[in-house]
């Protein structure tokens, strides 16, 4: 059985997802982001502020490669994975990639409490969100499906996931 990649934008609730999916298909999970934390032995907020955006997606890049090669196993894709066409490839390669897709204001209503993302740490984080998930749209929609999730609940979403999964 395939490998599944959930993308999509920070706050589009590809972790509580994911984790759902992963207990009714019988898949590991692994995250991104945990994987990286993992490896680098310090925050995303840190990694950030003291290596950089750059160095994150190097790591990030490596972290990709290697679970993308893990057979029946749900990826939680940090929102940027996309941003890199080899990151790309590698997920499809031996997988399917799933965008959930939500709107600005509802991903803003998700993130506004949380401060663990350093990218939306900026006087007008709503502003932010408009403008990167416009920049990001066209990599997003390289996506093998598309669900859009506005209005539903992390339960409804997996399941829908759930039944295009077992469509494939
Ligand atoms: C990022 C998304 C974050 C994390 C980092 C960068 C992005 O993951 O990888 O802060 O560029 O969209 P989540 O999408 O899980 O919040």
């Amino acid at each position: 059985m395939k490998t599944i990649a959930l993308i999509g934008f920070m706050g589009a609730g590809k972790t509580v997802i994911s984790k759902i999916l992963a207990e009714k298909l019988g898949f590991q999970r692994v995250s991104t982001d945990e994987k990286i934390v993992e490896a680098e032995q310090c925050s995303i907020n840190e990694i950030f502020a003291q290596k950089g955006e750059e160095y994150f997606r190097q790591v990030e890049s490596r972290v990709v490669e290697q679970v993308a090669q893990q057979p029946e196993t749900i990826i939680d894709c940090g929102g940027g994975v996309v941003l890199n066409p080899d990151n790309v490839t590698a997920l499809k390669k031996n997988g399917c990639i799933y965008y959930l897709k939500a709107s600005a204001g509802s991903l803003y209503e998700s993130v506004k409490h949380c401060s663990n993302r350093p990218l939306l740490k900026v006087d007008d984080p709503q502003a932010r969100i408009v403008e990167l998930l416009q920049a990001r749209e066209p990599f997003y929609s390289q996506a093998d499906h598309i669900l859009e999730t506005d209005g539903l609940t992390p339960q409804e979403v997996a399941d829908q996931l759930y039944s295009l999964i077992s469509a494939d």
